[in-house]
């Protein structure tokens, strides 16, 4: 495997993640070396169809792979089996068999919906994701979790499958709105209160815009994918639960998502949900409190969010976490941070300590 790349590799599954500048006109390059099938089915939206699709096509073309571009709308709503549906039609009138592969060429939504599609076509194809938003090249394309929506919620439909290569070019950020950058930079600070104490204290001290450009943020997205590399190397399927660390902020997170039916994007949410858990790791897991402002300082100076907008109902998150998949047996898995760089799962935390972490918001 190349030297530049890294490797995700675990039970079952070994692939390169491909990080650098001018990338996606690569691409049928760098897939070349890996993929043995001659035709893709590219999945865009309709942003990243218009700012990349005609750049990735033409790659797959010059390294004579036949290449088919389909584009669907922007936005969450896309994450649905009617969406597969379509796609797996149109998949099928273009005449994709069983030795196509699948490219993902988008954010979050475009990965875990052609990463779904992939899966299932014809029982299964060859997945590749060419993220395109921050988030997505450090968190969604990495460990294989695939899937759509239902009208019930999120993501509860889907399938671990991993793609076959991952290309994360840092030129396509460039076209990405600030508020799309600061979703990514919650899940790197997550990760970097998980397992990097080094990267938290360098995120800390340095400019925040010296890591949104250039080899520093080139750097920045190889030090994630290594990260949630190793987690998802030891338990890709959330067995032993390494995986569940990903899920730090997340508990409370996902109760403000959905107490305000969404309206708050994920990342500002699992910020806020961040600053909760720190203020529940500081009574049940011995966080100290300067930890926790050094945590609420760095997620400001990112633009993140640490305060709950003052109409939510705190009630409503409470109630949405109770009813949170989080909890196992009756008790809370809760994500608690001893000091950054480290996390454990503590079935210590009570409904009340949640409870009043969120009135503090
Ligand atoms: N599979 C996983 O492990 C995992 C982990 C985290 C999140 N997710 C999923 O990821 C999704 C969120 O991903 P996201 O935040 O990337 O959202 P997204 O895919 O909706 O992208 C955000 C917006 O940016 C646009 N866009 C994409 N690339 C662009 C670019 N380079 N320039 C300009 N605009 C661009 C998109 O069209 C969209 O409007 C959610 O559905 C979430 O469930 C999955
Ligand atoms: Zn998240």
């Amino acid at each position: 495997m190349n030297s530049d790349a890294i490797e995700i590799s675990g039970n079952g599954f070994r692939y390169p993640a491909f990080v650098g500048r001018g990338l996606i006109a690569k691409a049928g390059e760098i897939a070349r070396n890996i993929i043995d099938c001659n035709r893709c089915a590219i999945i865009a939206d309709q942003n990243s169809a218009r700012l990349f699709g005609d750049r990735v096509s033409e790659s797959f073309r010059s390294k004579r792979f036949s290449s088919h571009l389909i584009t669907i709308p922007a936005g969450e709503k896309s994450k649905s089996l009617t969406q597969v549906e379509k796609i797996c039609d149109e998949m099928i009138k273009t005449g994709f068999d069983r030795s196509s592969f699948v490219v993902g060429l988008g954010g979050g939504v475009i990965g875990d919906l052609s990463g779904f599609v992939a899966a299932i076509f014809q029982r299964g194809i060859p997945h590749i994701q060419i993220p395109t938003t921050l988030l997505a090249m450090v968190d969604s394309s990495i460990g294989g979790k695939t899937g759509v929506n239902l009208q019930a919620g999120k993501n509860l439909v889907g399938v671990i499958h991993h793609p076959a290569l991952i290309i994360c070019d840092i030129e396509a950020l460039e076209a990405l709105p600030p508020q799309e950058i600061r979703q990514g930079y919650a899940e790197i600070i997550k990760h970097a209160i998980i397992r990097d104490a080094e990267m938290f204290h360098d995120l800390s001290s340095r400019q925040a815009s010296i890591h949104r450009s250039g080899d520093a943020l080139i750097e920045l997205i190889r030090r994630n994918i290594a990260i949630k590399a190793r987690i998802v190397s030891v338990d890709d399927r959330e067995t032993s639960g390494e995986r569940a660390l990903l899920n730090f902020g997340h508990t409370v997170g996902h109760g403000i998502e959905r107490a305000t039916a969404f309206k708050i994007p994920h990342g500002d949410c699992v910020s806020i949900g961040m600053v909760a858990a720190c203020t529940i790791s500081m009574k049940r897991a011995g966080l100290s409190a300067n930890e926790r402002d050094d945590v609420v300082a760095l997620l400001k100076k990112f633009g993140l969010p640490t305060q709950l907008p003052a109409e939510v109902d705190r009630e409503k998150i409470i109630d949405a976490i109770a009813h949170d998949k989080k909890f196992l047996g009756g008790k809370i898995r809760f994500v608690v941070t001893p000091r950054i760089g480290e996390a454990h799962v503590s079935s210590d935390v009570t409904m009340d300590d949640i409870r009043a972490a969120i009135q503090d918001l």
